[in-house]
């Protein structure tokens, strides 16, 4: 696209001796035409954004991924036509950033949300395009896109035995996409979990769409970026 990027890690800015981020966005925002934040705490990435004259893109927080649902719905679209009316089925840690993202999505996008989680892992937001479920078949009946995420999201390691057990039962399987509609999608923003989430079955028999999602990050970004900065 013609520009330049710079990649600062925490270290490679005044960040790292103790600086608030908006006094880096002060600094940067002089310096760059717009930035793409990865972090963990999303109250970061808002004040980053409520102070800095640049446009700046959550590239995950623990609170949202915003850009991996975009191009999930991208490639959903790309391969079935419009998501508008389609039931989406989310099988796992509704709490986590992908499901929160999902579920801010689905009023613009005008689907309906499945969210199947055990009780303790419901996700905190909601709207009227969203119901959440105990039971993974539930979720999955009659769905046009099957989703699911790790059950360790980042931040989450020390947790990974109990995770391990929470979320047995809720795994995107054989039988999980069977009650699905026949032309079901099954999305993955991996890295995968074979046998957890996901068996290597399933996987497998989505891989080319899975992996076309993968590729899908790069252009999607590229379209964010450039209705950001060029338009
Ligand atoms: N929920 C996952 C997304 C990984 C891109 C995590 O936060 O680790």
């Amino acid at each position: 696209m013609g520009g330049q990027t710079i990649f600062l890690s925490a270290q490679d800015s005044q960040l790292g001796r103790g600086e608030p981020i908006i006094d880096t966005a002060r600094v940067l925002e002089r310096m760059v035409h717009g930035a793409i934040i990865r972090t963990f705490a999303q109250k970061d990435v808002e004040d980053f954004a409520a102070i800095a004259k640049i446009p700046t893109v959550n590239a995950l927080t623990d609170g949202e991924h915003p850009c991996q649902v975009l191009t999930d719905i991208f490639t959903f679209e790309e391969k079935r036509g419009s998501i508008k009316g389609k039931k989406v089925a989310f099988i796992g840690d509704a709490a986590c950033n992908i499901a929160q993202s999902w579920v801010y999505a689905a009023p613009y996008f005008d689907f309906q949300l499945c969210l199947a989680t055990p009780k303790e892992y419901e996700s905190p937001a909601t709207n009227k395009h969203v119901t959440q479920v105990r039971d993974p078949a539930e979720a999955a009946k009659s769905a046009d896109l099957i989703y699911t995420d790790t059950w360790i999201s980042m931040g989450m390691e020390a947790e990974a035995e109990k995770r391990g057990r929470d979320f047995v039962g809720y795994q995107v399987n054989r039988e999980i996409v069977k009650l699905a509609r026949p032309d079901v999608m099954v999305e993955h923003l991996l890295p995968a979990y074979r046998g957890k989430e996901i068996t290597e079955e399933i996987l497998e028999e989505f891989a080319h769409d899975i992996f076309d999602q993968a590729e899908n990050k790069v252009h999607v970004q590229k379209g964010i970026l450039h209705w950001l900065v060029e338009t």
